[in-house]
């Protein structure tokens, strides 16, 4: 028995695990302006997390399961072609030619899909990261983020790069395309409320939606990418600066001009209001838009809890509180 133990057990550490790691995050200032190569200021959320883990198996059929924060994958035509794209991606990179077995991924996610959180790269980065650790294939940043960031095409359309940055860092960042982040820490003594508007973000769409209005309105729309460029620099300096009202002020703005690029709908105009009314010092969505979260700014752990009520009053599903 204890010879049949022993060699049940060596089997076990025999047999190949590959684990991928990834977590949300949330744009603070400037998404949009991002594409058209302003800066914008992100944030991990660790608190939404996915974990992806690659075994071996028998059956060639079944090698996808997923547990999502909301429902099955199928449900999220979007997301499942996007994790299609990744596991071709990274088996293209990492699988040794020869060794064709069957591999069997387990994706369990608690960053809600299409919110604006990062989902879609998340995903991309936790199963590149598995399936290289399986096969055994050190990746550096530059590859992990040159693979996501194909598979991130699919999904966003002309994705900016930041997804994919603030999926697979932890610290918070300065973005810029084409230039080396920022990083940065964050001590500012408040605290940030993140409210899912239950409304599925769009995040391609949205991109679509504002190129085609910079095409028909070019004078407008550019002006509208400069000046919310502008207030992420400022909302740069006030962090810098540790002025957390000056921060709140600007997010505000910064959600106002998203309103001109009709990214804002009135679920989620109605929540950015509510966490005013309950005494934030900003508020705006995040992410691309057209659905997904929102975010407000509060000086304190109490009003942090107001606002996040007043948020659920007015519509959102489920509120994250992070210190920053
Ligand atoms: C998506 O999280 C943010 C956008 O700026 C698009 C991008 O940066 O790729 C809307």
């Amino acid at each position: 028995n204890q010879h049949k133990e022993l060699n049940i057990k060596s089997q076990v550490a025999d047999s190949p695990v590959g684990m991928g790691t990834a977590h949300g995050k949330v744009i603070l200032m400037g998404e949009h302006a991002v594409v058209y190569d302003y800066p914008a200021i992100a944030l991990p959320v660790p608190a939404v997390a996915i974990r992806v883990r690659v075994t071996p198996t028998q059956h060639q059929a079944d090698y996808l399961s997923c547990r999502y924060y909301k429902g099955p994958l199928a449900d999220a035509p979007q997301e499942l072609q996007n994790v299609q794209a990744a596991i071709s991606l990274a088996q293209e990179h990492c699988a040794p030619k020869e060794q064709a077995s069957a591999i069997h991924i387990r994706i369990d996610s608690d960053i809600p899909q299409e919110r604006g959180m990062g989902s879609s790269a998340a995903v991309a980065v936790a199963l590149v990261r598995a399936l290289a650790d399986y096969y055994g294939v050190s990746l550096t940043q530059e590859v992990l983020h040159y693979m996501v960031n194909q598979a991130e095409v699919l999904a966003h359309g002309a994705p900016s790069g930041l997804d994919t940055l603030m999926t697979s860092t932890t610290q918070p960042a300065l973005y810029r395309k084409g230039i080396t982040p920022q990083a940065f820490q964050m001590n500012l003594g408040g605290y940030l409320v993140i409210a899912d508007s239950g409304q599925a973000g769009q995040t391609k769409r949205a991109v679509a939606q504002v190129a085609q209005l910079a095409q028909d309105r070019p004078d407008q729309v550019m002006k509208t990418m400069a000046a919310i460029g502008e207030c992420t620099i400022q909302a740069q300096q006030a962090i810098r600066q540790g002025d957390l009202v000056a921060l709140g002020r600007l997010m505000t703005y910064n959600h106002y001009y998203l309103n001109q690029l009709k990214v804002s709908t009135p679920e989620l105009d109605s929540i950015v209001k509510s966490a005013w009314l309950a005494g934030a010092l900003g508020a705006k969505l995040t992410g691309g838009g057209l659905g997904g979260c929102v975010i407000a700014l509060a000086s304190q752990a109490q009003q942090a809890e107001a606002i996040s009520q007043a948020m659920r009053q007015a519509g959102a599903g489920r509120t994250w509180t992070m210190a920053i």
